[in-house]
């Protein structure tokens, strides 16, 4: 398989209008690795790693050290995808240059961006992260690191309301210089409203059709995860597929059936002999 161009964020940009985006989350070297050569143009080491590699409740408990070492296995792949690193909760919120800081630290690893949740009130951080040459991917919608703010994981802006404000907020993150924007879990007029006003590309996560591309979890869409959202996608139960395997592996191993004689290796000829003699046995 002959690999593709190193996707860059102005690659990104160019595909706003002209070819559906595709993003998909990834947290190790194997998975990076299959997911490129699968086409994707887009790999975020997002923060959902907390619940869906670390068993996490949310992400809230997520930090920097995880952040780094997996969006270093992730770059490890070389993949020719933008790699996406996702800024835990409380790593750029307190102040910029803490923010910059971090920010850093993912492109040091190996990411090619960053992503950071939230609107309007993080244009400062964007400016700044832009003009150290570090390029940001907002998010806007449901922001998981705000569930306790929000009201739990819901679906936003079905009020108007709600629904200007979340508009407000992309407009003014894509004004402050981000290169694009998530859209997570909101009704698909508002996502279809942004996709329409703003001049960078808009990915969605259950937000429906109208935007300029797609992502999701992995474990969701490969049926790893113990329960999806509704707006998942599953192609196909890896739960099942492994369960089988390694309950087929357990009677070999119970049954003494997993070695056959090629898969097993002698001492050098004499040396058993000699060796039991060392050990003083007939
Ligand atoms: O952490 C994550 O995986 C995300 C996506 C759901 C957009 O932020």
């Amino acid at each position: 398989m002959a690999k593709r161009e190193k996707i860059t964020v102005r690659d990104i940009a160019r595909k706003k209008g002209v070819e559906p985006i595709a993003m998909i989350t990834a947290y190790d070297t194997p998975t990076a690795r299959i997911v490129d050569e699968a086409g994707v143009d887009i790999i975020l080491v997002g923060d959902s790693l907390g619940m869906v590699v670390l068993g996490l409740e949310s992400t809230l408990s997520v930090e920097m050290s995880d952040m780094i070492r997996h969006t270093e296995a992730v770059a490890r792949a070389k993949p020719s995808a933008l790699v996406v690193g996702d800024m835990p909760f409380m790593s750029y919120e307190a102040d910029v240059k803490e923010a910059l800081r971090n920010a850093g630290r993912f492109l040091s690893a190996g990411a090619d961006a960053v992503k950071i949740e939230g609107g309007s009130e993080y244009s400062d951080v964007i400016k700044a992260l832009k003009r150290a040459g570090i390029p940001v991917m907002a998010h806007v919608g449901l922001t998981p690191q705000k569930h306790k703010l929000l009201g739990g994981y819901r679906l936003m802006g079905k009020t108007a309301s709600e629904a200007a404000e979340i508009i407000k907020d992309a407009e003014e993150v894509a004004e402050a210089g981000a290169f694009s924007i998530v859209i997570e879990f909101t009704a698909w007029q508002v996502a279809r409203e942004i996709t329409e006003r703003v001049h960078i590309p808009t990915i969605c996560i259950g937000s429906g059709p109208y935007c300029d591309g797609q992502v999701l979890v992995i474990h969701d869409i490969l049926g790893l995860s113990p329960s999806i959202p509704p707006f998942v996608k599953k192609y196909v139960d890896l739960s099942k597929i492994i369960r089988e395997a390694v309950s087929r592996y357990v009677t070999d191993v119970k049954r003494g059936q997993l070695l056959q004689e090629n898969m097993y290796w002698s001492m050098k000829k004499g040396e058993y002999e000699k060796l039991r003699t060392i050990l003083g046995e007939k």
